[in-house]
């Protein structure tokens, strides 16, 4: 499928980020996506470490160097923004000019899509196909790539369906893009996900991959919004000037406690990954009791993207949600409506029960 979006589609607003934070609420949330919240009071800081004001500039120099530090690249590679939301946005408004064209996944992280029409992208799609366990393909990728292509975007893991791309798949993504004198934007926020010892980054693949990612979902910090991306130094120059324009000034306070937090990953890491493996078996268990869903199922991450199998997955997303008190992600924020999310990192009792609630709506649909 190739859908061209013209200037006349441009829109400012994201649906599936309105949806997520007016409606995606319930007793057992099985809608978030990234590992349950912190507090802060789980983070070795003590108000004296904070300090309102930096010393102004590009960054808090200890946190760039912290990040850079992480994933083996010079400080100059390293941009911070608030969140992989904003690292989205100033990489794709520096890589993109009105009018240029995008390669973007399809289903994709929706805000993405809303981010590159706003700033009057042309959009074309590639598939990734639940017969081919929603894997990325070089070959669909080349089918569709044009002369005009300036951009390659893609999620890794992807959302929504949690499935990883092998880095030789990710490399020749990289090889299409270099032929087309074009990049590949690969927003890594899931691949923390890995919880490796040594952070993994598509940055080291070559010139031609900027990254982007954050503390959000992998170790429960969205609220610390420690966003950063990865791109050679000009680029990155680039991006700060073009924020001068936006945040101008990151939080300060923010920035301290983000240090703090980058120190103490590995433990909060060793956590979340116990209760992924944890709640993956029992995904997986309840999956293998239904012959009413079908899954493409990840080993890592946080997601999964069952389908039913019907056109769509409205009827039990509303009984779920009404009279069993379970949200899940409706599948049509993925342009896939007969697939719903489900989110793993949650609190263990309440993705016992939500599951079990699932089942029993399931039953009831029979
Ligand atoms: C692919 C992807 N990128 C970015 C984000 C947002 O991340 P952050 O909270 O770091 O802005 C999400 C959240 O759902 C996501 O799924």
């Amino acid at each position: 499928m190739i859908a061209t979006v013209s200037q006349e589609n441009k829109t400012k607003a994201s649906q599936y980020m309105h949806w997520a934070k007016t409606r995606s609420q319930a007793r057992f949330n099985l809608a978030t996506s990234g590992m349950a919240n912190l507090k802060l009071k789980e983070l070795p800081a003590s108000i004296d470490d904070l300090e309102i004001t930096g010393e102004g500039g590009y960054g808090y120099r200890p946190l760039i160097e912290a990040i850079a530090g992480r994933f083996k690249v010079e400080p100059a590679s390293v941009v911070t923004a608030a969140g992989t939301t904003f690292a989205n946005h100033l990489a794709l408004a520096t890589l993109l000019e009105p009018g240029d064209e995008v390669l973007m996944e399809s289903p994709v992280y929706e805000p993405l899509l809303a981010l590159a029409e706003y700033l009057g992208a042309r959009v074309r799609r590639f598939q990734r196909r639940f017969e081919n366990g929603f894997a990325i393909t070089p070959d669909e990728i080349e089918r569709n790539m044009t002369a005009q292509t300036r951009l390659i975007v893609v999620t890794n893991f992807h959302n929504p369906t949690g499935v990883m791309t092998e880095s030789e798949t990710m490399r020749r993504v990289g090889e299409l893009a270099a032929a087309n004198n074009a990049r590949v934007l690969v927003d890594e926020v899931y691949s923390e996900m890995l919880f490796s010892e040594e952070a993994q980054s598509a940055f080291h693949f070559g010139e031609r991959f900027v990254v982007t990612s954050s503390l959000t979902k992998a170790f429960g910090l969205s609220g610390l919004r420690c966003g950063w991306i990865l791109a050679e130094p000009q680029l990155a120059e680039r991006m700060w000037r073009l924020n001068d324009l936006f945040a101008a000034t990151p939080v300060h306070a923010g920035e301290r406690l983000s240090l703090i937090a980058l120190k103490s990953l590995p433990e909060i890491g060793l956590r979340a990954k116990a209760r992924l493996d944890e709640h993956r078996e029992l995904l997986n268990t309840f999956l293998d009791s239904r012959d009413d869903l079908e899954a493409i199922r990840p080993q890592v991450g946080s997601i999964m993207f069952p389908r039913v199998k019907t056109d769509s997955a409205d009827e039990l997303i509303n009984l779920l949600r009404e009279k069993y008190e379970t949200s899940v992600v409706p599948g049509r924020f993925f342009e896939m409506p007969a697939h719903f999310r489900i989110g793993m990192g949650g609190d263990s009792e309440v993705f016992r029960e939500g599951l079990d609630r699932l089942g029993q709506a399931l039953d009831e649909l029979r």
